[in-house]
């Protein structure tokens, strides 16, 4: 399976840098090709950058891209929302659902991620559902017990190796400068691809990405651990030198 390089862009940049970072992005993968036969990739700039996104990777197959959010409602009266099937509408393939950011900020629940997925699915879109422990259920020893109920309770029923990723962010990695190990990323990620069996259609060639402070570096180790088949990427999918240099560690 060919390793997922996904950037999630977050709340950063204006649309000029959106512009310039696809850019450097498009023009880094033309310089080495070698690159597409390993990876895939995905960037997931703020909603109003994706149109910018398109226009800037029409006629390309190199990278694709997706949102950060979906509602959870189908359409109507919900003001500031944006639709899953809008998403698609503009071009989307993905999108990131149940970031930690938006569990802990935004008080998202397993429930309402599994709502945003089914609408994710239903309007052809591929849901990243985002799952981790934060730092204090990691030292008592309930990382793997809150990673199980995150997985049972956000994934909706009809997901599959197609219509699903699961990115596994530990929330004491994320944006910290601190990453798993590749030991204990491997041992979480063969834990999931268990829970994922029963759950999931065809959970051996469903993708799990680690995501938390992965850079240049760190990567090289991370995407060579057992089912770590990609990576979801914050602050260093903000340069295009940075992002390319871990697709290159992978
Ligand atoms: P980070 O973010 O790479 O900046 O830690 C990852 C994420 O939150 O998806």
């Amino acid at each position: 399976m060919k390793k997922l390089i996904a950037g999630n862009w977050k709340m950063n940049g204006t649309l000029d840098d959106a512009r310039v970072l696809i850019a450097d992005i498009l023009n880094g993968l033309h310089a080495q090709p070698e690159l597409l036969k390993t990876c895939d990739f995905l960037v997931c700039p703020p909603f109003l950058h994706i149109s910018a996104i398109r226009h800037a990777v029409y006629n390309s197959k190199d990278v694709v891209f997706g949102a950060q959010d979906c509602a959870a409602a189908e359409n109507g009266a919900h003001t500031g929302e944006i639709s899953a099937a809008m998403l698609r509408d503009s071009g989307c393939s993905h999108v990131i659902l149940g970031h930690s950011e938006r569990r802990q900020h935004q008080g998202e629940t397993d429930a309402l991620i599994r709502k945003k997925a089914e609408r994710a699915h239903a309007a052809g879109l591929i849901a990243i559902i985002c799952v981790g422990e934060t730092a204090d259920e990691r030292a008592a020893g309930n990382e793997k017990k809150v990673v199980e109920a995150q997985i049972r309770g956000s994934l909706p029923a009809g997901a599959s190796a197609a219509n699903t990723v699961i990115a596994y962010e530990p929330v004491w990695a994320i944006g910290t400068g601190k990453t798993a190990m590749p030991a204990d990323a491997e041992v979480m990620h063969g834990f999931i691809r268990e829970l994922l069996s029963g759950q999931v259609e065809n959970p051996e060639n469903t993708r799990i990405l680690y995501g938390g402070s992965m850079k240049p570096d760190s990567a090289k180790a991370l995407l060579a651990a057992k089912n770590v088949d990609g990576g979801l990427i914050g602050g260093a999918s903000l340069t295009a030198r940075e992002f390319l240099a871990i697709a290159q560690a992978a």
